[in-house]
């Protein structure tokens, strides 16, 4: 097991009626902005519960935050900041909303061009401001961790940045505000919290049993649940099990002291900054033709996961190899969700764009060994189409 640090400040309120306890949880004297998306938390009541918990506190709101929260936005809430004397930040949203809110925390506190906060992915940060989240969507576990991602649509750039300043002080999990989401948002979010999964898992082996262990139980219990969710969407167990699997795969539990590969992640991000395709779709895409290209560098892993995971035992090991890619794309089919470029109008003749923003970004030398190239990524891309 490699060294590490671990520490994760942000209090969970997990369960049903937990808005309530905004009330003890944002400072009585606070003068707060509410941030929140396209509207959403407004339609589901979720906004309504908010204020109400906040009594009589001085709040002002923020609405308009997009999926894929784009930077043009964030500054105007910086500049509401200023204005109206905002001391505390409350996100009540999905991944796109708390993401912007934690770039916002950050702006409203940095003196040099916001855009640095993420040329830099985060180091120039220094402080930021308090912000607690109410989640309504299952996902990025963004509730639970200090990272953020944000488009720049002008620059044709998705960048994230992480700070230990942009930890969330606490989050709210009420499973029920789930039920409002469309199948295609719960598949996003089953899909998403996977590759995270996988991400921090789908390397080498370094011993770690604990975290490999513990990686694989969140992987079955997706498997398991993720259809049953999207066909049920108001079982409770269900979407509460969701829920804290999507934050347990990235709040740094299961990543502390193993080798972390991310490349899926960069490469769906320069897609999406292509044509807007959803997150979790951009993964679904690229990561079984990824595990596919690097069955060399992660043999040992992709075998484990083809016995633990899915039961594979059978075969030799590229036929095992296989099957576990096999099992792993089939997998998004089941919860709808489509695994080719060409399913989301991204050609193979697109491809060039891609990569070029993937170099003009520095992402140049991706995955656990740093050994995913451009020209390596392109032979992932070209596989995918
Ligand atoms: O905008 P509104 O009207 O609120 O609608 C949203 C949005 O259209 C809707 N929604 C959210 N909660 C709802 C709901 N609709 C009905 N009922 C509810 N309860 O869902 C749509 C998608 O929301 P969004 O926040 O964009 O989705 P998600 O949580 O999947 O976040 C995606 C963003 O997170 C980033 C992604 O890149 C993407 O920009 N990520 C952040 C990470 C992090 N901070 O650690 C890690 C991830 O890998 C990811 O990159
Ligand atoms: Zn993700």
């Amino acid at each position: 097991m490699n060294n590490f640090d671990f520490h994760n400040p942000t209090r969970i309120l997990f369960g049903k009626g937990r808005i309530a306890d905004l009330n003890a949880q944002v400072p009585n004297d606070a003068k707060v902005l509410i941030t929140y998306g396209g509207g959403s938390a407004e339609r589901t009541g979720v906004l309504a519960q908010v204020r109400k918990a906040l009594g009589d506190r001085t709040v002002v709101e923020f609405g308009g935050i997009e999926p894929n929260p784009r930077f043009a936005t964030a500054i105007k809430a910086v500049d509401v900041i200023a204005k109206n004397g905002i001391t505390f930040l409350l996100a009540v949203g999905g991944g796109s909303v708390i993401d912007a809110t934690k770039f916002i925390a950050a702006a409203a506190k940095f003196s040099g061009d916001p855009w640095e906060i993420l040329t830099s992915r985060g180091s120039v940060v220094k402080e930021a401001m308090p912000f607690g989240t109410v989640l309504t969507l299952p996902a990025t576990a963004s509730e639970m961790n200090s990272g953020s991602v944000i488009t720049h649509a002008e620059k044709g750039a998705k960048l994230p940045f992480m700070s230990p300043h942009c930890y969330p002080v606490f989050s709210v999990l009420d499973p029920e505000l789930t039920y409002t989401l469309p199948a295609r948002q719960i598949a996003n979010g089953v899909a998403d919290a996977f590759v995270h999964i996988i991400e921090q898992y789908l390397t080498y082996p370094v011993a770690a049993n604990v975290q490999d262990g513990f990686a694989e139980t969140l992987l079955r219990t997706l498997v398991d649940i993720g259809p049953k969710a999207i066909e049920a969407p108001e079982d409770y167990d269900l979407r509460a099990n969701l829920m804290w699997t999507a934050t347990l795969a990235l709040n740094g539990l299961i990543g502390a002291g193993v080798p972390q590969d991310w490349a899926s992640h960069m490469i769906g991000h320069e897609i999406t900054a292509f044509n807007d395709t959803d997150h979790a779709r951009t993964l679904a895409v690229v990561l079984p033709a990824l595990m596919n290209d690097q069955r060399g560098p992660k043999r040992e892993k992709l075998l484990q996961y083809g016995a633990n995971v899915w039961n594979i035992h059978e075969g030799d090991e590229d036929a095992r190899i296989d099957a576990a890619i096999d099992a792993t794309r089939d997998f998004f089919h089941a919860i709808g969700i489509k695994t080719r470029l060409s399913d989301y109008n991204v050609a193979a003749s697109d491809i060039d764009t891609i990569i070029g923003a993937l170099t003009d970004h520095g992402m140049t030398a991706l995955g656990e060994h740093g050994a995913i190239t451009p020209e390596v990524a392109r032979r992932i891309l070209e596989a995918a189409v």
